[in-house]
């Protein structure tokens, strides 16, 4: 089958895996284009692992199919495989091997032809910042450093997909922040799909998030995108009375942001500090009450200090999309 250089880099077409009795993925399908750099989510055993072998060709779909740069990896694995830089969960390193030889080994393996091998493996441990532990045994290094020999070698044969799981698991704040510029840097050239459990990493890193639950697909979106649905136009507004008194009643300006037209529900309010009331005002279906809000404030004598679109996290947009997982259901 020939490579397409056209067309999206990554396909999961209703991919299903059972591992015995227990179905890791079921009917799960979704695309990535070229150049993008996607967030891979979902809880302990939702299937990214899973996912990400099937993709990488070392395990055979139970029912679907997986494209890589429009060839099915189950047919042809070793083109696929050549476009494809895997740093698996536990990257497989070999302890008592020098970073050099092992990047030599590695590129041996993969056919890089010698001409340019020096040169590459040179740039390439140059931006994985390997250079002055080159001469140095695996087994010697730090978590953070082994974790850098692991992207590097998933770089060795400059593949077109990146596919990275767990690239920032067990490093310290600051490897991760180091971690997370690399893998910036590598996603300025090469599509990226990366899991993780560190939901702000998303943010630093990926332009679209795919969150997984118990197999199945339950979101695919921007961040930004996601958090917007989630808050549905929630509201918070914060209100006072005239001058300096204390707050006005509470009971009473909840009934009157509750009469606002094009307000559903007012979900919560709790006096801030004695002076000021703040509240999370739930808009009707679209309508924007803004305008409206801030009329009724007006002719109630108070005075609106704030009012903004709340945002919702991608951390509670994780939690309520997947909450049902590992327990409630089967
Ligand atoms: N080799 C295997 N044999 C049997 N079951 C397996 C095997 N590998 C994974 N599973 C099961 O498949 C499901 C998905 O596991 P997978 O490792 O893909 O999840 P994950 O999303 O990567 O989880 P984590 O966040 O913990 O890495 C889990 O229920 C897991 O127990
Ligand atoms: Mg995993």
């Amino acid at each position: 089958m020939a490579e397409s250089t056209t067309g999206p880099m990554v396909e999961a077409r209703s991919l299903c895996k059972d591992y015995g009795p227990t179905r890791a993925l079921s009917d799960l399908s979704f695309t990535i284009s070229r150049g993008e750099v996607v967030g891979f989510l979902g809880p302990n055993g939702a299937g990214k692992t899973t996912t990400m072998k099937i993709l990488t060709g070392f395990l055979r779909p139970t029912r679907g199919k997986a494209l890589v740069g429009g060839v099915d990896v189950a047919e042809d694995s070793l083109t696929t495989r050549r476009r494809i830089g895997y740093l698996p969960e536990s990257a497989p390193l070999y302890g008592d091997m020098m970073v050099l030889d092992f990047l030599r080994y590695v590129a041996e393996l993969r056919a890089v032809p010698h001409a340019v091998r020096d040169e590459r493996l040179r740039n390439i441990a140059k931006r994985c910042g390997l250079l002055e532990v080159l001469g140095k045994d695996i087994g010697q290094l730090s978590k953070g450093f082994r974790q850098r020999v692991g992207l590097a070698q998933a770089l060795v044969h400059d593949p077109d997909l990146v596919i990275l799981d767990e690239p920032t698991s067990g490093l310290d704040p600051n490897q991760i922040v180091e971690i997370r510029d690399l893998i910036k840097e590598i996603g300025k050239e090469k599509t990226v799909l990366l899991s993780t459990h560190i939901l702000p990493e998303v943010h630093a890193t990926c332009r679209r998030v795919i969150i997984i639950s118990d197999g199945k697909l339950v979101a695919d979106d921007t961040p930004e995108a996601l958090a917007e649905r989630e808050a549905g136009g929630l509201l918070r507004v914060v209100l006072k009375g005239k001058g300096d008194g204390a707050a006005p009643e509470l009971e009473k300006v909840r009934g009157i942001l509750a009469a606002v037209p094009g307000i559903r529900a007012v979900e919560s309010g709790e006096s801030e500090g004695g002076k000021t009331l703040g509240f999370r005002v739930r808009p009707a279906g679209n309508e924007d009450p803004r305008e409206a809000l801030f009329a009724a404030s007006v002719a109630h004598d108070l005075v609106l200090l704030e009012m903004h679109r709340e945002a919702v996290s991608l951390e509670e947009t994780f939690r309520r999309l997947t909450r049902g997982d590992g327990g409630a259901h089967a």
